[in-house]
């Protein structure tokens, strides 16, 4: 397995492009199901989660083409005819969101059979919600030996949805299903996430009549068909608010580009309050810190426009260093810490009691062998090691190259001294 080595103390100096959001595209990409004509995404970001989701794709039926256009990284994807409703356990469980190809099945072909996605390192994660929604579609859902078998034989209705929490993947999941239903569709308490209005801005391209976006209710008018499109996908909050947090744990000044400072508000506003220098712009966001330490400031995570549960471990990064305690609570996962421990081996102080985190910031922390269990964790002991005193060797990246592209080149341009060591088959459990 790849590992990536660093070594800490340089400040951060330059220009990071951003790409397209990760949980934007993959969505985008199942929405492709609904059509029989071609849906040309571009902005696309090229990342291990995009790849296992082409592969299911084609499975079922879909031709994906990648290549570079004159807008940048596209995808095109074409499924003339679905040639099978079924996604199998050996690809949904290499990435949950494979699970959300049920709802655009079901509503084009009036079946489907999807493996249940089951828990993972961050917490158990039920689709519950995914598939009530369904049935308020009027679909009939079984489950036998871990699959999820859905029937529409005579089309979806449109119903009413109200969630009793908010969840980004069954909002996504009702709204993919929703768009072909037979009549109005109306989810209220829907999740606002910038990813949904981004999947709805597409799907309206495509023909589809959703309104509402931004706001938790959505309404949908079904329509009987839906056509090709082409769509840019939004860019990446996550990436970008990780790389501001990257600059301001290392010292320097970096602008992001390609990106958009208003889908990371709540993350700026702290740290501005943590003395981080922010300056937004038409294309993105400058960030600078100078020497001296920043304070500890409080973070709880909540859904959007809330800080997101997603830049959570690598706040907590920055608050290793700060100066005081922070007090971070994460209410959307209940078991989102797991970077707490393997940031403890860098020498970083942080008792964990259910879903709160005390972090003492320290002076320094001092380089180790860590190794993380998810995509962000990992990032977060990435963002430990920039500042860290001597080597940080983070194994296991492959849950980094789930969601960051070209991580060591954006941040190795910036002056970081970061390498990226090929895997030599070594265990490193
Ligand atoms: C999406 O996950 C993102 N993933 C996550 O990003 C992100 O952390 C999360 O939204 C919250 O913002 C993708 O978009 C692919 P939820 P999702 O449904 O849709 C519970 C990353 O690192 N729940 O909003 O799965 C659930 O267990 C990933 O890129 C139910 O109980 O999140 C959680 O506690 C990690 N029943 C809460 O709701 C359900 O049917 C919110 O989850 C569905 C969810």
């Amino acid at each position: 397995m790849d590992r990536i080595a660093i070594t800490g103390g340089m400040r951060l100096e330059g220009v990071i492009p951003i790409g397209g959001a990760k949980n934007s595209a993959i969505k985008l990409m199942a929405a492709s199901l609904l059509t029989d004509e071609a849906l040309r995404l571009t902005n696309m970001p090229r990342l291990a989660d995009t790849r296992f989701l082409g592969r299911l794709l084609r499975r079922l039926g879909a031709e994906v083409t990648e290549s570079d256009g004159p807008d940048g990284p596209e995808t095109v994807l074409r499924t003339a005819e679905i040639l099978s409703a079924i996604a199998p356990y050996d690809l949904v469980r290499q990435m949950r969101a494979s699970f959300n190809v049920l709802g655009p099945l079901l509503a084009r072909t009036g079946q489907a059979k999807v493996s249940l996605p089951g828990g993972c390192t961050i917490g158990a994660r039920p689709v519950d919600l995914h598939l009530r929604a369904l049935e308020a579609l009027g679909a009939r859902i079984d489950l036998h030996e871990g699959y999820v078998y859905a029937q529409a034989p005579r089309g979806l209705k449109g119903g009413e949805i109200e969630f009793p929490f908010v969840s980004v993947g069954a909002t996504e999941h009702a709204l993919l299903a929703a768009v072909l239903a037979d009549g109005e569709t109306i989810i209220t308490n829907a999740a606002c996430e910038p990813e949904i209005g981004d999947l709805a801005d597409c799907l309206n391209k495509m023909g589809a009549q959703v309104s509402g976006m931004g706001t938790s209710t959505l309404r949908i008018k079904g329509v009987s068909r839906l056509g090709g499109a082409t769509h840019a996908v939004i860019p990446d909050r996550i990436e970008t608010g990780t790389y501001a947090l990257a600059a301001a744990m290392a010292g320097g000044e970096v602008r992001l580009t390609n990106t958009r400072s208003d889908l990371i508000e709540a993350l700026l506003d702290k740290m501005v309050e943590a003395g981080v220098e922010v300056a937004r712009h038409d294309d993105g966001v400058t960030v600078k810190r100078n020497s001296g330490r920043l304070r500890a400031v409080e973070v709880e995570t909540d859904p959007y426009p809330g800080f997101a549960t997603d830049l959570q471990a690598q706040f907590m990064a920055l608050m290793t260093v700060a100066d005081g305690e922070s007090v971070i609570r994460e209410t959307i996962f209940e078991n989102r810490f797991m970077h707490a421990p393997e940031l403890g081996r860098l020498g970083a102080d942080i008792s964990v009691s259910g879903g709160e985190a005390r972090v003492r910031g320290v002076e320094a922390l001092e380089g180790a062998q860590v190794m993380a269990t998810d995509l962000r964790a990992s990032v977060s002991l990435v963002i430990a090691g920039l500042a860290a005193r001597g080597e940080t060797m983070v194994n296991r990246v492959y849950h980094l190259d789930r969601g960051f592209e070209r991580l060591e080149e954006k941040l190795g341009a910036c002056g970081a001294v970061i390498r990226r060591i090929v895997g030599d088959g070594e265990m490193e459990d």
